[in-house]
């Protein structure tokens, strides 16, 4: 890990379902952290859907969208779409969900806030 590097301890491995996700909160801001056992993935974004505002999308399904199989998660309320790579809605709409770095080492799951 370099100096300018903001990694920080989210969680343990095993605080996340496989193919699922799990809420961590830095501060005010809440992260959804995605283990993507499917594919051997994980992904983080914030929580909040920015449709009606919902801290959401750590419950929403996770899969994988078009050609390109692109990693996306789907809010449970509405099922609106964002990628887990670029934070873009999937849904054709102009909504856009912040996505952060993450890394697994020896257990524990770190994000770069
Ligand atoms: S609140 Fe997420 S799709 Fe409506």
């Amino acid at each position: 890990m370099g100096s300018n590097t903001k990694w920080k301890l989210a969680c343990q491995v095993e605080d996340v379902p496989s193919d699922g996700g799990a809420c961590v909160s830095f501060g005010e801001e809440q992260i959804a952290i995605f283990n993507f056992s499917r594919r051997g993935e994980w992904y983080a974004t914030e929580n909040r859907c920015p449709h009606k505002q919902q801290m959401a999308l750590s419950r929403g399904m996770t899969g994988s969208a078009g050609e390109q199989c692109e990693p996306k998660v789907a809010c449970p309320f509405h099922k609106k779409t964002f990628s887990l790579l670029t934070g873009d809605c999937l849904s054709g709409e102009e909504y856009k969900i912040r996505t952060y770095p993450v890394m697994v080492k020896e257990g524990k799951v770190y994000i770069c806030v």
